[in-house]
């Protein structure tokens, strides 16, 4: 347990205020919602909010002392007063929970696309291996088979190093994490520390808040930097680097550590050969520099083949044989919502997948074009809120690889979604697609025109749950939209 005077010591705090009380920190907390009796509230001034402005709240619930960036008027409790207090937020999570990921084997993955497949695959690898996992990303946290909801796919300092925490407490062996280029650039994982860092690669995506490409690549790099310059014994550090990726050079450079690296097109210490490619699976010959062997599995798309790599240079170094990683990989089901075929006996495919960047659509669409026998259909949005600048690309991936399309809303959030719509429509240049504003009935829709052999992609939810429409969030779930539409189609049609 930390007083606030430990606290206070550790972050150099010298303009202490008078301390009459020396309360025990039971927690740190900053959402004054959550705030327990004997927390630490930390004021964070956010995007939206600011957190100097719920103190009262964070009181009422308890607190028993506050962090804060700005001059306050409460007096009636001890305030330590920091510069930055997000930046505080990183160190005192980091020494409240003891310094966790200095005793976690921790893999972080960052990259445009393939963050979430990739760790659900080392999930199945690292099991299979028979070790305790815990894994953090966009669907869910996971420690050793317990779910645990998140709202961001990195969380941030406290909930995060509280998390390490448990994990620690609870022996994990391997904690995978996807590192969103958000929390690299927020600071949200500093003073972690990372014995394997992943790059898949970098495409366009959340222009609105890194501005420029340059940023965004800048922000993933950060991940490799902090690898730090220990070589250590107990944990050797290792990049794992997708060399076929035009910003390979980047990420090598931007570590001291061993770099391994894995491709399909250039020579790599962990090479896919053979690649056969079909609608059921895949199969290569996995080659590193000393051994050879085959690896088949029901993934589909090239896109896997490269998350497969990954996974796979990524278990090899963790220790974990050849042998253990070609039998998982060949039991693995693929990951929710990613390339995930929506079951039945209809003689047409529906295909519900998370692809909501132009470079993803447009590998996903290639993938089902390499083995469509008859059209494909695609259904399609893009967020509002969000980048906008994808939108018109993302329309064209429609336009150019399926043979009719559907733009329809995926998350319009504050935005009008017409408008959205409008923006996407741009990108088309032929007329083969029309605008449904509803996305249930942009979904019946392209289920009702599929005929046998069709492939209908639904793009965008992949697993997500809900739709926010107006800033009121709504519930909806692809897979089981499809799934009715599938079944009506089928009782219309005896
Ligand atoms: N290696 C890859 N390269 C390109 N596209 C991929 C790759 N892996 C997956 N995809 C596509 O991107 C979509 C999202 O995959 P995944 O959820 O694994 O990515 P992510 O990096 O976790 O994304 P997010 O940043 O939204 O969390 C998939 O549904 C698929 O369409
Ligand atoms: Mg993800």
């Amino acid at each position: 347990m930390k007083t606030l005077h430990d606290i206070a010591k550790y972050l150099f705090i010298s303009n202490l205020p008078k301390l009459n009380s020396n309360p025990d920190i039971k927690g740190i907390q900053i959402d004054s919602r959550k705030v327990k009796p004997g927390d630490l509230f930390i004021c964070i001034s956010g995007y939206t909010v600011d957190g100097h402005d719920y103190i009262d709240q964070a009181i009422n619930n308890g607190a028993v002392a506050v962090m804060a960036e700005k001059e306050l008027t409460r007096h009636d409790l001890p305030i330590l007063y920091v510069k930055d207090t997000n930046r505080a937020l990183s160190f005192l999570a980091n020494y409240f929970y003891d310094f966790p990921t200095n005793n976690l084997h921790l893999i972080g993955i960052t990259g445009t696309n393939g963050k979430t497949s990739t760790t659900y695959l080392l999930d199945e690898i690292f099991k299979y291996n028979r070790k305790k996992t815990a894994l953090i990303g966009t669907i869910q946290m996971k420690i050793d088979d317990e779910s645990y909801p998140i709202s961001n796919t990195t969380p941030e300092p406290s909930f995060l190093q509280a998390s390490f925490r448990k994990m620690v407490d609870q022996e994990v062996d391997h904690c995978m994490m996807e590192v969103s280029s958000h929390a690299l650039e927020l600071g949200r994982v500093n003073g972690c520390d990372f014995d394997i860092a992943v790059f898949t690669n970098l495409s366009q995506d959340h222009l609105d808040f890194h501005k420029t490409m340059d940023d965004y690549l800048r922000a993933k790099m950060r991940l490799f930097y902090q690898l730090g310059n220990k070589y250590d014994d107990k944990y050797p550090k290792y990049a794992i680097i997708n060399r076929d990726d035009a910003h390979y050079q980047y990420f090598d450079q931007a570590t001291s550590q061993r770099v391994l690296t894995y491709g399909i097109d250039h020579e790599a210490d962990f090479m896919a050969k053979n690649i056969k490619l079909t609608a059921s699976g895949t199969q290569f010959t996995l080659q590193t520099r000393t051994e050879q062997i085959e690896i088949k599995t029901s993934l589909i798309g090239k896109f896997n083949v490269y998350n497969m790599l990954a996974a796979i240079a990524t278990a090899y170094v963790s220790n974990v044989p050849l042998t253990d990683i070609k039998e998982a990989l060949s039991q693995s089901s693929g990951v929710q919502g990613r390339f995930e075929a929506v079951k039945g006996d209809h003689d047409f495919e529906v295909i519900i997948d998370f692809a909501h960047t132009p470079d993803s659509l447009a590998n996903v669409l290639s993938t089902i074009r390499s083995f469509a026998k008859g059209d494909i259909y695609l259904v399609v949005g893009s967020g509002g809120d969000r980048d906008r600048s994808k939108r018109p690309l993302m329309a064209a991936m429609g336009d150019k690889y399926a043979d009719y399309t559907i733009l329809t809303s995926d998350n319009p959030r504050s935005e009008d979604p017409l408008a959205i719509i409008a923006e996407m429509e741009k990108g088309m240049k032929t007329d083969r697609y029309l605008v449904e504003v509803d996305r249930k009935k942009a979904i019946d829709q392209a289920i009702n025109f599929a005929k046998k052999d069709d492939i209908v992609l639904i793009a965008g939810k992949g697993h997500e749950k809900i739709q926010i429409i107006r800033g009121k969030t709504y519930p909806f779930d692809d897979y089981q939209v499809a799934k009715e539409a599938i079944q009506k189609k089928e009782h219309s049609n005896e």
